[in-house]
């Protein structure tokens, strides 16, 4: 891949995760700039991975190649409207991870037409280990979405999506969905203490579970439903509990959770709008 000079408006905990992964996969710190209110916060990105760090987002813009909008939902319109004329001189690829904020809406802040990526992480790309939902616009060329590719991969695992409304589905599954486990370890985890564990024993129990499940299912050949049926010995405890669980319909109560979760993410996406 032949390098391109990042910009970042936003150093906050995003930014330095992405940043973070980037330098790890060895891209090169002088061609990483970051712009930020905070002087503390810039300082300190500086000092670990030795980018170049402004407080005046327009120097940052002046540089970028790709140009990544990493700051919260409320904030990007003043930011996009403050960058809108340097950005029309420099053309960057312009990639934003703002919740929310549909590549129509960027586009109209920025004004004339760019090639826009839009990209959808979840919480666990703080650690790497995130998936990212990206959608690219029609002037996003393959070039383009190779780079963004290359961007987000630093954070985990990304899928390139053909509609833009599918962000929202991407939002209510993986963007919500670790709240949704966190939400099944605590119960299982309240489950043990009932029983008679520690906190403890109860947290590594079930977490350990968890990430074992995952990594099973992801290794394996076998579907989860094939998974499931393999650890479901007849008149078993699994059996006893999987009926238990099917009998109040649990699979049909998440479903509805994640459809609920796409209209509010398609609600919230009008309101941004
Ligand atoms: N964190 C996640 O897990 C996650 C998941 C999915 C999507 N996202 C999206 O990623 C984006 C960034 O999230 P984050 O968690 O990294 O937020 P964050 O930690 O708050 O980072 C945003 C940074 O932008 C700075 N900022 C504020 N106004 C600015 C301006 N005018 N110019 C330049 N920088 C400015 C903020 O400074 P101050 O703190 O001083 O305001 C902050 O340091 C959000 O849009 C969010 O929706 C995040």
């Amino acid at each position: 891949m032949k390098y391109k000079k990042l910009g970042f408006i936003g150093g906050g905990h995003m930014a330095r995760s992405i940043i973070s992964g980037l330098v790890k996969d060895n891209y090169p710190c002088e061609l990483i700039y970051v712009s930020d209110p905070s002087q503390n916060k810039l300082n300190a990105l500086q000092q670990q991975f030795s980018i170049q760090v402004q407080t005046d987002n327009q120097a940052v813009a002046e540089q970028a190649e790709v140009l990544v909008f990493a700051i919260k939902p409320q904030q990007i319109m003043d930011v996009l409207n403050e960058l809108s004329t340097i950005v029309q001189q420099r053309q960057p690829l312009v990639i934003s991870i703002a919740a929310g904020i549909n590549t129509a809406a960027i586009q109209h802040y920025l004004g004339k037409q760019l090639p826009i990526v839009r990209c959808m992480p979840n919480t666990p790309a703080l650690m790497g280990a995130g998936i990212t939902g990206l959608f690219a616009t029609e002037l996003v060329i393959s070039s383009h979405k190779a780079l963004a590719e290359s961007i987000m991969r630093a954070v985990g695992v990304t899928l390139w999506v053909k509609n833009e409304a599918d962000i929202d589905t991407i939002t209510a599954i993986s963007g919500s969905g670790p709240a949704y486990f966190f939400y099944i370890f605590e119960a299982l985890e309240a489950a043990g203490v009932q029983l008679g564990f520690s906190q403890a024993d109860a947290r590594l129990l079930v977490l350990q579970t968890a990430l074992g499940a995952a990594q099973l299912a992801m290794l394996s050949d076998n579907d989860v439903a094939q998974l499931r049926a393999q650890v479901t010995s007849p008149g078993g405890t699994t059996e006893q509990a999987l009926a238990w669980l099917q009998s109040r319909n649990v699979d049909t109560i998440l479903q509805e959770a994640v459809f609920v979760a796409k209209k509010r993410a398609e609600e919230l996406s009008q309101l941004l709008d």
